[in-house]
């Protein structure tokens, strides 16, 4: 749930990108630049020199997410999700359900249309670079329980060390809170965030067995 505690960091971050919209492109070459974002990234992914030249975009149009992300993706409270580590393809296709949509959350949405194509894709591959921090199960009698649960179920898309792929996002060392509140929106199979296979793969979850994976899962590294 995005309270009014947040509030705070999310007027400075919509403050400090509209002082920095000035010098994005004009809206036209925005929506042409807009096309194909993964024809973009796999052209990236074969050439070093296109790589470097989005990094540079991608690191400065990181700038305004730090705020909550953290300056490497290992974001600065629970509630956000890290990027750090993510997969380049998974956080492209996120940015693009956030602009149309599908995904919803205000803040999100508005700074990513506010984007060229090329920082969209500079800053996953940007964050998919960075390391990840996971943090120490808190407790880990609930830890190896979630595990269980984990083994029989998450790891078949997520991977067995939950560090996902091309096609499925990277869960290992995520933020507690945001994977509990990721986890029962999925759950409830409606409201700001939808996916049909997860729906189905946490249908059946109790809420202490979404507490459990949880502990699992962010202690992962
Ligand atoms: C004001 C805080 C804030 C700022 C600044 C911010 N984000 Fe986010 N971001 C969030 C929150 C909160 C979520 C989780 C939304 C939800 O629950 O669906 C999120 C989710 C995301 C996700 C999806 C992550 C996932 O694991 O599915 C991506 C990708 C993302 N943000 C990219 C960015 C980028 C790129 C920027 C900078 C241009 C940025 N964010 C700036 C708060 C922020
Ligand atoms: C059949 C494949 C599949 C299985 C099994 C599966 N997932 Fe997923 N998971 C997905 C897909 C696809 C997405 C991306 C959905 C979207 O775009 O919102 C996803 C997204 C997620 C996310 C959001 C990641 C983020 O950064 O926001 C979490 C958390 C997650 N899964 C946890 C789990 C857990 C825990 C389990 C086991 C209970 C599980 N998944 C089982 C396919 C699967």
């Amino acid at each position: 749930m995005i309270t009014t505690t947040f509030s705070s960091w999310m007027l400075a971050a919509v403050l400090a990108l509209s002082a920095s919209a000035g010098s994005a492109q004009p809206a036209q070459a925005r929506a042409s630049a807009n096309t194909d974002l993964s024809a973009r990234l796999a052209q990236a992914q074969t050439s070093p020199q296109l790589t470097t030249e989005l990094l540079v975009k991608g690191r400065r149009a990181a700038a305004v997410c730090a705020n909550c992300h953290g300056e490497g993706g290992n974001s600065v409270k629970p509630e956000f999700p890290n990027l750090a580590g993510q997969n380049p393809s998974y956080l492209l296709d996120q940015m693009r359900q956030f602009a149309d949509g599908r995904r919803r959350f205000e803040f999100m949405e508005g700074m990513i249309k506010a984007m060229t194509s090329d920082e969209k894709v500079g800053v996953a591959l940007f964050y998919a670079s960075q390391v990840v921090i996971a943090s120490a199960p808190v407790n880990s009698a609930l830890a190896a329980k979630g595990k269980e649960h984990f083994d029989k179920i998450c790891f078949r898309c997520h991977g067995q060390d939950g560090h996902g792929n091309n096609t499925y996002a990277r869960i290992a060392g995520q933020q507690s809170a945001y994977l509990t509140l990721t986890l029962k929106r999925y759950r409830g199979g409606q409201g700001p965030r939808n996916n049909p296979l997860m729906t189905d793969n946490t249908r059946h979850m109790t809420d202490a067995d979404i507490d459990a994976v949880v502990a699992y899962v962010t202690s992962l590294k």
